[in-house]
């Protein structure tokens, strides 16, 4: 199974970031551990990060019939992005959207999301644990008899 991680603007400076809200841990470091998770669960899990709204439609565009599953943080762009909502209804492959912070306890503007009701599921709120119970909900839903 090949899983597409992707984050979006800004996630490239947790740790730095606002810490209160978006933990401590470093994105190299998050990336790290839920590349451990995949190769303990034998799928292939593919990361980027980019803060250009068109990269990470290009990479989406790319993953047509090259990925089974996507996770990702869109970061703000989850608030304003049609463009992005419009690239994964293009290839159509199910995807989870993860925000570490819960953005329903936060400004009225970030409670809003152009993706979640595309979504196969939505985790909001668990900090970085977040992306691990994502991968696990993935590679459920993509090898159900395992469960
Ligand atoms: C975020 C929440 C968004 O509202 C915000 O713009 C981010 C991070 C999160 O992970 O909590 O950049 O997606």
């Amino acid at each position: 199974l090949r899983i597409l991680l992707l984050n979006g603007p800004n996630l490239n400076m947790l740790g730095i970031r606002e810490p209160a809200t978006y933990g401590a841990a470093t994105l190299a470091q998050i990336v790290a551990d839920l590349q451990q998770q995949a190769a303990e669960l034998n799928v292939t899990l593919t990361a980027l990060q980019s803060n250009a709204e068109h990269q990470l439609i290009d990479a989406i565009q790319q993953s047509y019939q090259q990925q089974d599953f996507i996770i990702i943080n869109p970061g703000a762009f989850t608030h304003t992005s049609i463009a992005l909502r419009d690239a994964l209804l293009s290839v159509a492959i199910p995807f989870i959207e993860v925000h570490l912070s819960n953005v329903h306890a936060r400004e009225a503007f970030r409670q809003h999301s152009y993706l979640s009701d595309i979504a196969k599921g939505v985790i909001c709120g668990l900090g970085a644990r977040g992306y691990h119970y994502a991968l696990d909900a993935a590679v459920s839903l993509l090898r159900p008899h395992n469960q």
